[in-house]
């Protein structure tokens, strides 16, 4: 049976009784709008786990002042039906009240980790994934907890929050889903216009650039970076945030390649900022 779950205090107890239980809880945070980068995710914890829990909440603590909050889909129904439809057994869907009731203060912060990047473009960002991130697993208490690659940083930062704070949740990272012509899925593509969306297929393009001049023998960072901007720039909604080259566990730059690297890109199109990255083996 699926159930949709709105109380904090009933979604633990529930948890708790499944703990009790010795089930293995797989557990899939999400702010809605789901598309099949969140279902394979969902897919991925039905295979392994007892019990399957997504959430759905659209976290205002990780939103800027002047970022889409508002205005992010939020198709209800729909998302429930392809929760269910990919294997979840709950969906917790609390409000912003329930999760955070009068007088909440407390934060969680990944200080390094969370200001690099994504944190440097969108200040509090992290912080906001994090806290929300953590009491989630306080309440859904999971076994196992699944995020995508697609949001690569994120994924690394709440693996940090996950070891920082001695939580007994293991981790997985699944690979990017994405469209046919290699557009990573993401809800915020719905705000594309068509030609928008014809040239947003250019990030993809300029890492499968970079991947393939790193394959034969490019080894340093500031050519490839420099070749990146420019493919960038020949789209004409594209705007720059930025491109980086990064050892994939700190997201520290690198100007000599070798070993594992990650492909780092924000780019806004239009008034959509999109971000895709790709890890690279440097043989
Ligand atoms: P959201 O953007 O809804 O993403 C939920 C999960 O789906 C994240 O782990 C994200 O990396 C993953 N995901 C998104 N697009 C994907 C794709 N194309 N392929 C594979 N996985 C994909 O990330 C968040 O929500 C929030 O920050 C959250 C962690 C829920 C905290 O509020």
């Amino acid at each position: 049976m699926f159930q949709i779950i709105r109380s904090a205090r009933r979604m633990a107890a529930t948890a708790e009784r499944l703990r009790l239980r010795r089930k293995r809880i797989g557990f899939v945070p999400t702010m809605g709008a789901l598309h099949e980068g969140h279902c394979s995710l969902i897919r991925a914890a039905r295979a392994k786990n007892d019990v399957v829990i997504a959430s759905l909440f659209v976290n205002p603590l990780q939103f800027g002042p002047h970022e889409d909050f508002r205005r992010y889909p939020r198709p209800f129904r729909k998302d429930a039906q392809m929760a269910r439809a990919a294997g979840a057994d709950v969906l917790f869907a609390p409000s912003a009240k329930e999760l955070y009731p009068e007088g909440f203060q407390t934060s969680v912060e990944v200080e390094k980790l969370g200001r690099r990047w994504e944190g440097a473009s969108r200040p509090g960002h992290f912080r906001g994934v994090a806290t929300v991130v953590a009491l989630l697993f306080e309440i859904t208490r999971p076994t196992c907890a699944y995020f995508g690659q697609k949001d690569y940083q994120q994924a690394l930062v709440i693996q940090r929050l996950i070891a920082d704070l001695h939580l007994p949740i293991k981790m997985a990272i699944l690979p990017t889903v994405r469209e046919p012509d290699g557009l990573a899925m993401s809800s915020r593509n719905a705000y594309l216009t068509a030609d928008q969306r014809r040239q947003a297929t250019v990030l993809f393009e300029v890492l499968r650039w970079a991947q393939a001049e790193i394959r034969s023998g490019q080894r340093q960072a500031a050519p490839l970076i420099e070749g990146m901007r420019r493919r960038l720039s020949e789209a004409p909604a594209a705007r720059i945030d930025y491109v980086a080259i990064v050892e994939p566990r700190h997201l520290e730059p690198v100007w000599r390649l070798r070993g594992r690297v990650a492909l780092l890109l924000a780019v806004w199109i239009g008034a959509t900022r999109l971000i895709d990255n790709l890890l690279v083996d440097v043989r």
